[in-house]
């Protein structure tokens, strides 16, 4: 570096001392000849640097180079500041002085920030404060796209709802971690690998029958995912090497994708005080799935529409458990525990425990012409009605209409209208009075009622089908990593001190 230049580097000195990357020392010592200079001398040595700027574009180190002096905010954007931001997230932690702490991200979101008067005529910046991180983008992504404008959602740039229409869950898993669908053969070879690993294992089992069965199943699912990372015999003892390689971290969704059907089907089964039930060789995912869970082969139309359920609940950007299963990632943790932390954010009603919640309401109401009562009372309680409403669809949820024609098929199949109609009354008389849409959680309750899942399993089912989206987010993050760590404005008491 030091041999390309005739000059020193030249730093503005701000923006120098920011970074904890680079010192002077590190610097002098690796050969590099540096001098800070004071901004005011900045623009004399410009003729200079750019001598050294010709350097590096002849030796082809540099892509471009700037015709005239930049404004600051258009050389953030000219440097990609937001990918360097990433890079850098996590290295930076500066004191500027005694009473302000000013960091990189303070910087991006310089624009984000007002001036409030806390005295009259003393004014402080206040950051924006982004509350629940509603509409803030924090990263990519090229797993799934959530488009609520279209009221599309695209996994690896396919519409859910031709993927529903036309895969199995296994083609769709196989797409969310390997970014393709698979051909004939490898859908072949892969289901050969998941078949492998569909057994409960003996101490799993023994781990599960250990917790209450007043425990909710999520309880019960979050145990043996994280005994089944504890068992890892390549997890290594050191949380050194616990974060694993991308292709043992692949090999390790392809197990626990397979591994939890027998759990959540044993779960149920043991609820109802029944026996575990050896998986089927001969059976697809969704098939040997309602096979384990009640001992007898179900109908096409009901595999079919347990089917689409799976690949609509699979993936769906940065909702709350996948964000936590990226910020466990992001620690450089292992993928069981992101899983595992996934598990617990997924088990909040305001999340996937929705669809539990929304056969408590049926139950509840009990029938259609009982709904206007019961949600004008409802509504005086300012209850929140669960399976209707999404933080990003505003407009109605993308993956609702696959999901009720699935229902359809189902209450047609077990000649169930009254669950149609309550179904139609509760949704038409809501949206009505609240504008406010059914989710994805809204059809798959009653489906998975009607198909013979108790309501506490509907979670865990959500489990089931959401592992593979996790799991592509663990490997994605794990890709091109920087540590999540947001910032907080304090709000609590002013520096006080113990009494002596
Ligand atoms: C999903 C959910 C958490 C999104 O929340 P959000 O984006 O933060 O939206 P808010 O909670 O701020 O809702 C905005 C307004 O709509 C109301 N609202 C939203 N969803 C509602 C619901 N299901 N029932 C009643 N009112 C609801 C809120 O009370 C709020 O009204 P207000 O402005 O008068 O206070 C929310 O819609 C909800 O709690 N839904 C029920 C749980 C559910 O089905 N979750 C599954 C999601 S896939």
């Amino acid at each position: 570096m030091a041999a390309a230049l005739d000059v020193p580097i030249l730093a503005n000195m701000t923006e120098f001392g920011k970074s904890e990357l680079f010192s002077v020392d590190a610097l002098r010592d690796a050969g590099v000849r540096m001098v800070i200079w004071p901004v005011s001398l900045l623009r004399i040595a410009m003729g200079a640097a750019g001598r050294a700027l010709d350097t590096l574009n002849d030796e082809g180190h540099l892509t471009s180079k700037l015709g005239e002096m930049q404004h600051r905010a258009d050389l953030y954007e000219l440097i990609d500041y937001e990918s360097y931001n990433r890079f850098d997230s996590g290295v930076f932690n500066f004191t500027l002085d005694n009473t302000a702490k000013r960091t990189h991200d303070a910087v991006a979101e310089r624009g984000a920030q007002r001036r409030v008067e806390v005295h009259e005529g003393v004014t402080m910046t206040e950051p924006d404060i982004k509350k629940g991180l509603a509409g803030v983008v924090v990263d990519t992504t090229a797993i799934s796209k959530v488009n609520p404008e279209t009221n599309s959602l695209l996994y690896r740039g396919y519409p859910v709802q031709e993927l529903a229409d036309t895969q199995s869950f296994e083609a769709v898993a196989y797409l969310l971690w390997n970014g393709e669908l698979p051909t004939g053969d490898e859908l072949a070879a892969f289901r050969l690998e998941e078949r492998k690993h569909r057994a409960l294992a003996d101490n799993v089992k023994a781990a599960i029958d250990l917790v209450p069965l007043e425990a909710h199943p999520m309880d019960e699912v979050r145990t043996a995912v994280s005994l089944i990372g504890a068992s890892d015999p390549e997890a290594g003892g050191s949380v050194l090497d616990a974060g694993g390689s991308p292709e043992q971290n692949l090999a390790r969704s392809i197990r626990l994708f397979a591994a939890l059907p027998a759990i959540v089907a044993y779960g149920q089964r043991r609820r109802r005080g029944q026996e575990l039930i050896a998986p089927r060789d001969d059976l697809d995912y969704s098939a040997n799935f309602l096979w384990m869970t009640f001992g007898e082969e179900a109908d096409d139309v009901v595999v079919d529409a347990f089917n689409r359920s799976m690949i609509l609940y699979a993936e769906h950007s940065f909702n709350a458990s996948t964000f936590t299963a990226r910020v466990i990632t992001s620690t450089l943790s292992d993928i069981y525990s992101a899983v595992v932390g996934a598990i617990g954010a997924l088990k909040g009603p305001l999340h996937g425990g929705a669809n539990e919640a929304v056969l408590h309401i049926f139950t509840e109401i009990g029938s259609a012409d009982a709904v206007e009562a019961w949600l004008d009372k409802a509504l005086a309680e300012k209850r929140k009605i669960m399976g209707f409403g999404h933080r990003v669809y505003k407009n109605g949820d993308s993956r609702v209409p696959t999901m009720k024609a699935a229902l359809d098929t189902l209450v047609a199949h077990y000649g169930r209208e009254d669950v149609a109609a309550l179904y139609d009354a509760l949704e038409s008389q809501f949206v009505e009075r609240k504008g406010i849409h059914p989710n994805l959680d809204y059809p798959s309750g009653p489906a998975y009622s009607l198909i013979g899942f108790d309501t506490l399993t509907f979670t865990p089912l959500f489990v089931a089908a959401r592992v593979t989206g996790w799991t592509a987010h663990v490997i994605e993050q794990a890709g091109a990593n920087a540590l999540i760590r947001p910032l907080s404005h304090y709000d609590g008491p002013d520096e006080r001190h113990v009494a002596r």
